[in-house]
């Protein structure tokens, strides 16, 4: 409602905002002043909709292409200061966390709000451990990937098809389900990542072993081969225990927003986590880091690396691994990274990429063109070494992400769920398009005469067989 500059204005959601914490709008077109309500700093977009010229009008809106200045929802699962560099779960410190916690009871503090007590976290453990199989026809799916498919595109296909083999998931507001699918989830994205893995290899797909904790299994099921049993070295399930709690949230993000808003639906959360994995396929999001590894290869050399932070500066390349939407700062989980690197090189063999990547780092902090637009090494810069010690392939990495971050996933999802303010995601747009225009039949029709479609002579990709 305009205003006469008062002091308490009526709110979107029919409340009413009093003193100074309000913000004053002059709309120039019509002299009108409205006080908006700010709560958390911030104001509702709908509150803008009582903006207009001509009462009949629909409204001003917010113009906030990739939500660069928009927050969608009310969270309390991660805290990010992205100028400070701190990230939290829960309140709890990322550095805490790696240095006193594992990935599952991570998963837990995520999913549930706080650490689980010592019978809360055996029963979690159990829970995970006793769901790690999945069911064989899932297996019959693998097998009719090719031999080269992306192991993302087939982690993508199999997360979407657990919701065939759990169709009671669709009861969303079932706490039971909702638990069920929390557990399935997190137990069998491992199993799924090896198969993809092993599929690519042409090697049998490796069953879960219960003995074993979650990390140590996953290693197995990647690299099992003909010993009765496989147990990683202690550093390196460590190492990517750590990975893993790194990874296994970052707040409204690309793919996490993807799994709010397809979850928004009441889609079941099985293909809700699909959205997700298909989003953190992509190379600027989870795909970075497989990026890193390609771009470190290419520059071969330090001598290198002047003439490509050049190319850099004059943009013909993108510096992988650098910059983030959030963190003006360094990323509090590569500097994390960096410290683990050397217990892994210790029971591995030294990788020389490290020395490329260090010194690119170095060199691209004393240039003003990175620091001055505050691009600092993310966590995809150094992950991708440690995954190339662990003998992980480069296109595997993404799908490594993927295992951790689908407890994030779910925990947002249930979050979501039970916020009474959310409703099924649905933007607005500025239409930019021709309007009412006449239809006109086919042989009346004027225009360019190229005609549109892919180009004549595609590039084959080799098949295997006949
Ligand atoms: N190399 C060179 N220039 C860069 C880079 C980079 N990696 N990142 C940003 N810039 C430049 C960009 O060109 C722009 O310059 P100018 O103002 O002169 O036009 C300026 O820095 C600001 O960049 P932006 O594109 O507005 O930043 P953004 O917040 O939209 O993009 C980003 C963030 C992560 C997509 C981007 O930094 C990027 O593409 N980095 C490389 C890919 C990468 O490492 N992604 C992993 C992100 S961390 C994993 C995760 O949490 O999901």
């Amino acid at each position: 409602m305009a205003t006469d500059q008062q002091s308490s204005t009526a709110t979107a959601d029919g409340g009413v905002a009093t003193g100074s914490e309000t913000l004053t709008v002059t709309d120039n077109r019509t002299g009108k002043t409205y006080e908006l309500p700010i709560e958390d700093n911030t104001i509702r977009g709908l509150d803008l909709r009582q903006i207009k010229v001509d009462e009949d009008e629909f409204g001003m809106l917010s113009y906030d292409p990739a939500f660069t200045n928009t927050a969608s929802c009310r969270s309390s699962i991660t805290f990010i200061d992205g100028d400070a560099g701190i990230l939290e779960h829960r309140g709890y410190s990322i550095e805490q966390l790696c240095e006193r916690s594992t990935f599952l009871e991570v998963a837990y503090l995520l999913i549930f709000g706080e650490l689980p007590t010592g019978p809360q976290l055996e029963r979690w453990v159990f829970d995970i451990t006793h769901h790690t199989y999945v069911h064989e026809d899932l297996k019959h799916l693998f097998q009719g990937f090719r031999y080269d498919a992306h192991p993302m595109g087939m982690l993508l296909a199999g997360v979407g098809a657990l919701s065939t083999f759990y169709p009671d998931a669709k009861q969303t507001e079932d706490p039971e389900e909702r638990y069920m699918a929390a557990v399935r989830l997190i137990a069998k994205i491992p199993t799924l990542a090896a198969f993809s893995y092993r599929h690519n290899m042409g090697f049998p797909y490796a069953y879960p072993d219960n003995d074993l904790n979650y990390s140590e299994n996953f290693l197995s099921m990647m690299f099992k081969k003909t010993e009765a049993k496989h147990v990683p070295k202690e550093a390196l399930s460590k190492a990517l225990d750590v990975l893993f709690i790194l990874h296994a949230d970052h707040e409204q993000n690309c793919s996490t927003n993807a799994v709010r808003g397809v979850g928004s639906s009441d889609v079941d959360p099985y293909s809700a986590v699909a959205a997700g994995v298909a989003a953190l396929y992509g190379p600027l999001h989870g795909g970075a880091n497989e990026a890193v590894l390609r771009m470190l290869r290419r520059i071969e050399s330090p001598d290198n690396i002047p003439d490509f932070l050049e190319r850099v500066k004059g943009r013909e390349e993108k510096l992988m691994g650098f910059g983030h939407r959030v963190y003006k700062n360094y990323d509090p989980r590569a500097r994390i990274i960096q410290q683990h690197m050397d217990e892994v090189f210790e029971a591995t063999e030294y990788n020389p990429l490290v020395e490329i990547a260090r010194e690119l780092e170095k060199r691209a902090l004393d240039d003003d063109f990175f620091t001055s637009r505050k691009l600092y090494p993310n966590v995809d810069f150094y992950s991708g070494i440690i995954y190339e010690a662990l003998e992980i392939p480069t296109n595997m990495f993404t799908v490594i992400f993927a295992i951790p971050r689908t407890a994030g996933w779910i925990a947002q999802w249930m979050e979501m769920k039970d916020d009474p303010e959310q409703k099924i995601a649905r933007p607005r747009q500025i239409y930019t398009g021709e309007r009412e225009r006449e239809y006109v039949a086919i042989g009346d029709r004027e225009g360019p005469e190229k005609i549109v479609g892919p180009p004549a002579r595609r590039p084959k990709r080799p098949r295997r067989g006949a």
